[in-house]
């Protein structure tokens, strides 16, 4: 997706991921623009874990830090300074996971998934947020347009 969008790997672009999970998507494009410099987040630390395994076993750089917490708030330091936000937050409404099958939910964790009463709890609390992190001409792309 971007990585049309980008034109170039030359491009030196400052990009957060919010809720990286195994961090395929942060690593795809610090792996693509290797110019870049990436941050990413997540609440859980065991996906984290293997975000940064993940990243260690397929990249010789180092244009790409993971942080632990909730959405923005470990990126406090660089308010004003991103290009680039992207997240795929939960967004399953709360009766539909109630509802969803025993592999689904034995499978991902429940913070992956449940996205409040409507869906959009997590989608809401990020968009809010992001045009203080961004650059005035900065880009934010979330779950819809994946
Ligand atoms: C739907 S998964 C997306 C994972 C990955 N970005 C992808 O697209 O495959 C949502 C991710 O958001 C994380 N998450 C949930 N609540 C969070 C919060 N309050 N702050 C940061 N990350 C959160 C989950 O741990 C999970 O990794």
């Amino acid at each position: 997706m971007y990585l049309i969008f980008l034109e170039t790997s030359q491009k030196k672009l400052f990009f957060a991921e919010l809720g990286t999970g195994s961090g395929a998507i942060s690593i795809a494009l610090a792996l693509a623009y290797p110019l870049s410099y990436g941050v990413a987040t997540d609440v859980d630390q065991d996906a984290l874990e293997i975000a940064t395994e993940n990243y260690i076993s397929s990249s010789k750089h180092s244009n790409l830090k993971f942080y632990c917490g909730n959405w923005w708030s470990p990126l406090e330091s660089f308010k004003g300074k991103l290009d680039l936000a992207i997240s795929n937050p939960p967004y399953i409404p709360r009766n539909t996971y109630e509802e969803l099958p025993k592999e689904v939910k034995n499978f991902e964790p429940k913070v992956a998934l449940l996205g409040g009463e409507d869906g959009l709890k997590h989608i809401r609390e990020i968009i809010q947020k992001a045009p203080l992190f961004l650059k005035k001409e900065g880009l934010a792309n979330f779950r819809e347009s994946f």
